[in-house]
């Protein structure tokens, strides 16, 4: 695709660093992400963003890991504001005061997205990995009391799928301005602990009706989003609304990548924001061109009509499922390794014990799960 017809990317995924105080199951950092250790510097994101700017960008999601250990997060926020981009933080809330997050607002923060594992502190903090739940509803009382738009968003699983009544009624509670319900994607850490956390397919059809009710009998109040898992969807899904189309995800080390997953695949060299401006490799890296569009695609893909709509799902979960980033994704009922899908459901049905695998803290992330700790038993600030 020339650098003429490429797409605009409309979304700034910032990941601020791998380091994070929680060790969720189903976290979507690299499984190698403690070997990342050199981070960009202020200078290096300031200039991210206003390139970003420059390229199209209209909202920042500023990620990680967890952002707030980032000491220079006012600053970004405070560049973005300048530049008029919209600004999410997706924050496990843990290391979050009340006051820094009076700050952030004053410093133009739009949208503060707190993740909750489950409806009570054992479930969540078993799939957490750490003492975290009490914590992050005071941080979702703050954000309400302080009159920003609170997005709750809760990971669904088998261990949690059976109480999605129970935390619909915990955003309604917390009052929620959306509550992304997100079935997990195998990729990544949950792609290791699949078999602990693949649902069976009736779970998820009572949870999903559960969902259906509650949309409507909250419409105008709380918006209600419901993601299907790949695994049980039939046709596959366009993965970050398809390759280098609307996201650009920027690695905590620098890489821009379309997806955050995207260096896991073999045979694509990723360039750094340090070496060359985001546009340059946003048109023109061949990286960025690999998958983009449709002339990549094989068969079924190539002559399905939903090619442009789906774009073959996804390329990280292909690659994983086959060892072929150019395959088909097997989530498609049409792909040739559909069978891999199957026997991962028919395994979903009789699960045996299984292994949690967390990701390890680093030591930075260590010592702030332990001023968060420290923070939960007063619980004041
Ligand atoms: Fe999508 Fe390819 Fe499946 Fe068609 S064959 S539905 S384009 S993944
Ligand atoms: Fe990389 Fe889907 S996560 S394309």
């Amino acid at each position: 695709m020339s650098a003429a017809s490429a797409p605009r990317p409309y979304t700034l995924v910032a990941e601020l660093t791998y380091q994070c105080p929680l060790r969720c199951l189903y976290c979507s950092n690299p499984l190698d992400y403690a070997r990342h250790q050199a981070s960009l510097a202020t200078d290096d994101w300031l200039r991210v963003l206003r390139q970003a700017e420059s390229l199209g960008v209209v909202q920042v999601n500023l990620s990680g890991g967890e952002p707030l250990l980032r000491e220079d997060l006012e600053e970004l926020v405070a560049e973005a504001e300048r530049l008029q981009l919209y600004t999410n933080l997706i924050t496990s809330g843990i290391p979050l005061r009340r006051q820094r997050l009076e700050r952030l607002q004053a410093l133009g923060l739009d949208n503060v997205q707190v993740s909750i594992q489950d409806v009570t502190a054992a479930g969540a903090e078993r799939i957490a990995g750490r003492r975290s739940f009490e914590r992050k509803l005071t941080v979702a009382g703050w954000v309400k009391e302080l009159g920003l738009p609170l997005t709750l968003n809760v990971v669904l699983h088998r261990e949690n799928l059976d109480h999605v009544g129970e935390v619909i009624a915990l955003a309604e509670r917390l009052g929620a301005d959306r509550l992304e319900l997100a079935n997990t994607q195998y990729l990544g850490w949950a792609f290791r602990n699949r078999e602990l956390l693949l649902p069976t397919r009736e779970q998820l059809t009572r949870a999903r009706a559960i969902a259906a009710e509650a949309r409507t009998r909250l419409k105008g109040r709380m918006e209600l989003l419901f993601v299907t898992p790949d695994y049980y969807s039939e046709k596959a899904k366009s993965c970050m609304e398809g390759w280098a189309r609307r996201f650009l995800v920027v690695t905590p080390d620098g890489l821009a990548l379309p997806c955050h997953l995207a260096h896991t695949l073999p045979g694509l060299t990723w360039q750094s924001v340090k070496d060359r401006p985001l546009a340059q490799i946003w048109h023109d890296s061949p990286a960025f061109n690999a998958y983009r569009g449709e002339a990549w695609m094989r068969e079924p893909c190539r002559s399905c009509e939903r090619r442009s709509i789906d774009f073959g799902g996804c390329r990280c979960q292909a690659y994983l499922l086959t060892g072929d980033a150019a395959a088909t994704d097997p989530t498609c009922s049409l792909a040739p390794r559909h069978e891999l899908i199957e026997a991962a459901r028919q395994a979903a049905q009789h699960p045996g014990p299984a292994v949690l695998h967390y990701r390890q803290a680093p030591r930075r992330a260590a010592a702030a799960a332990a001023v968060a700790d420290a923070l939960s038993d007063s619980h004041r600030e």
